[in-house]
């Protein structure tokens, strides 16, 4: 199992729903930004993202909680965004694959995925990503069973797995 799941498991902060016209008002903090958004309550963090404020790096596979291409952190958390619903990060830190660079610097993890050629068309690469750095943070790095564990809800349909172990291993190493 990995530790992602919805961030409606946490304490509950209440978006502003107006029941007579369908809308919900969400005020989230995405990568740094206040960001208010108007969308129907049944939308998904995931489509929040990525229709709503245009970013597309979070990517849609499954939309259905099996592949992890839509990961994103909730509050530093990581999550399946696509079976999160919007309304329910009222308040709260989101920080998706844009998010990562910090002036104009790659993180270490993104720069050791291109050192060691973790990906081949990509898509699955941000959710990836976002979970990778979660492993180490939550500590479930320490062996490549445990890497493979962890990160097996993030599936790579090219088959990258050693490259993208290698680049978690990498960063791992430096970090200590
Ligand atoms: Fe969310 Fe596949 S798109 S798990
Ligand atoms: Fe193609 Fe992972 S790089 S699905």
């Amino acid at each position: 199992m990995t530790a992602q799941g919805s961030a409606a498991t946490s304490a509950v902060r209440s978006a502003q729903i107006d029941r007579d016209a369908g809308i919900a008002s969400v005020t989230l903090e995405v990568n740094g930004a206040i960001r208010c958004i108007e969308l129907e309550p049944r939308v998904s963090l995931l489509d929040a993202l990525r229709e709503h404020l245009q970013l597309t790096g979070s990517k849609k596979g499954c939309d259905q909680g099996t592949c992890g291409a839509c990961t994103v952190w909730v509050d530093g958390r990581r999550v399946l965004s696509c079976l999160t619903l919007a309304v329910t990060c009222e308040g709260r830190e989101v920080t998706t694959i844009e998010g990562l660079a910090a002036d104009g610097d790659l993180h270490p993890m993104q720069r050791a995925f291109i050192e060691y050629d973790a990906f081949q068309c990509g898509y699955c690469t941000p959710g990836q990503i976002m979970s990778a750095i979660a492993l180490i943070e939550e500590g479930n790095a320490t062996t490549d069973e445990e890497i493979a564990e962890f990160m097996s809800g993030n599936i790579c349909r090219c088959a990258a797995y050693p490259n993208i172990r290698a680049a978690i291993r990498q960063v791992r190493d430096a970090a200590v």
